[in-house]
């Protein structure tokens, strides 16, 4: 018999019902329904909208009932539809008449609304420590590899030289702002919408500040409607999560092309490698790629909700039970990424000779060498130009700009020095780049400040 059966004459066909039920996945929130229902039924008591014994009774049985569900004492029916109705027909069962008094001025739809709060709230801090967790190990290994020399590349072509510090702390800055953006959301979505009812509010006197206080949130939202029917903090949650998914997706790119022979800049741990069922030689960056290639997931789930959303009129719609899959999903993808990634990042072996082999070929100190006639008062165009010929003429001589003999280098500039080994020597290159933010150890040092007093300041918070 359905909690709503009253005003219908017929059994729901089998077929409704379990195209209706959502218990088989939102049982996963029936820690927060309790927790929710729990803050209700104490404002319910403590407003006179219900007895006091009542509201006792109630908060007794909600929580011998959740101590069977984790004890796996209790099956969910999809004959109750949703965890809302199962955990109110158990609770029902158990302790009668009371039982029946909690759904009192509430609605299933700002139960819901609340349960998701609650939910991706309690997630969204998870996936924030994991993001902490990742850059504490970037910070350590960017502060081992200042001096690593590597070629920085544009178009995937060697251009500049860097350190691999500086390539792991672009990385830092990135998955900080991911951090900030958790914040953010989690700043905006951390309002009450318990007591909005079906969306017209209810005429019992209840405190809605006492339930959000309860709950932890920074107040009631403002406007009943907009409590049931808001799921932009679901939508944020899944972008920030995108953009998560995004980073690891891009570095872990660059662990797949650094593992590859044609760099071998780093190798993963055997650990966190995988081999191939016929080539023995095989060692296979799999997480990375899985990590890759579930970015996909996490992208989809963000257009799913958005397309639920955008034209559900106000006030709730059953189309927005379609909201909990995707997010579920999504967040437990970025679950899962974000550790298996920051243990294969801690474990990898960083090949420090490959890094420089590979920076000493590709002229990636034309530009240096083209600063170093600018310095010395020759326009940079013209700079530029007469460094153009030299990297043409060592193309074809197969040489580097350091092998070149000075009256070689005098031919395309008189201006060039013997000083000019000195100023394209690589770590003459990285050492100079020390603009603010560059590659130079002064500018790796300053990030690493930057990113550790950002860890410290959350650590402490
Ligand atoms: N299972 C529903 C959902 O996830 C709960 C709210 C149902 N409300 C309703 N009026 N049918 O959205």
């Amino acid at each position: 018999m359905k909690l709503w059966s009253g005003r219908f004459q017929k059994e729901t066909d089998a077929l409704v019902n379990d195209f209706n039920s959502s218990i088989s996945f939102d049982q996963r929130m029936y820690q927060e329904d309790i927790t929710g229902s729990l803050a209700h039924a104490k404002m319910l008591g403590d407003t006179g909208v219900i007895e006091k014994a009542d509201a006792e009774a109630i908060a007794a049985g909600l929580k011998g009932l959740l101590a069977d569900i984790e004890a796996g004492k209790i099956q969910f029916t999809a004959d109750n539809e949703d965890i809302h109705m199962n955990l109110e027909a158990l609770l029902t069962a158990r302790i009668g008449d009371a039982g029946k008094r909690l759904h009192t001025a509430r609605s299933r739809n700002d139960q819901v609304a609340v349960d998701l709060r609650l939910y991706l709230r309690r997630e969204m801090g998870e996936i924030r420590a994991m993001l902490l967790s990742l850059l504490e190990v970037l910070s350590r290994l960017a502060a081992q590899h200042q001096h690593t020399i590597m070629p920085g590349y544009t178009h995937l072509q060697r251009a500049q030289p860097i350190t691999f510090a500086q390539h792991l702390l672009a990385y830092a800055s990135m998955f900080s702002r991911d951090v900030t953006r958790l914040e953010d959301c989690r700043a905006r979505m951390n309002l009450c919408p318990l007591g909005s009812g079906a969306l017209a509010g209810t005429t019992y006197p209840i405190d809605r500040f006492e339930t959000a206080q309860l709950l932890g949130f920074d107040g009631p939202m403002a406007n009943s409607l907009d409590g049931v029917s808001d799921r932009d903090y679901v939508i944020e949650l899944l972008s920030a999560l995108s953009m998560v998914m995004m980073h690891l997706s891009r570095f872990s790119e660059e662990i797949i092309l650094w593992c590859s022979w044609e760099f071998k800049f780093i190798e993963l741990d055997d650990a966190y490698s995988t081999g191939s069922s016929i080539m023995p030689q095989k060692k296979n960056p799999d997480v990375a790629e899985l990590v890759r290639g579930k970015t996909g997931r996490v992208y989809g789930s963000l257009m799913s909700l958005l397309t639920t959303m955008k034209s559900l009129p106000l006030a709730y719609n059953k189309d927005m039970q379609e909201d909990k899959e995707p997010v579920f999903d999504a967040v437990d993808t970025v679950k899962q990424c974000l550790p298996v990634f920051t243990a294969m990042l801690d474990t990898m072996k960083v090949l420090p000779e490959n890094m420089i082999s590979a920076a000493k070929k590709g002229f990636i100190n034309a530009t240096d060498c083209a600063d170093y006639l600018t310095k010395k008062g020759v326009p940079f165009r013209d700079a530029y130009k007469a460094v153009g010929q030299l990297v043409y003429a060592c193309t074809a001589a197969g040489k580097t700009l350091e092998e070149l003999t000075l009256p070689e280098l005098q031919a395309a500039h008189p201006l060039f020095d013997a000083d000019v080994y000195e100023a394209i020597d690589l770590k003459t290159c990285v050492g100079q780049r020390n603009s603010y933010g560059g590659p130079s150890v002064a500018g790796t040092t300053k990030q690493l400040e930057i990113l550790n007093t950002f860890l410290k300041e959350r650590e402490e918070a």
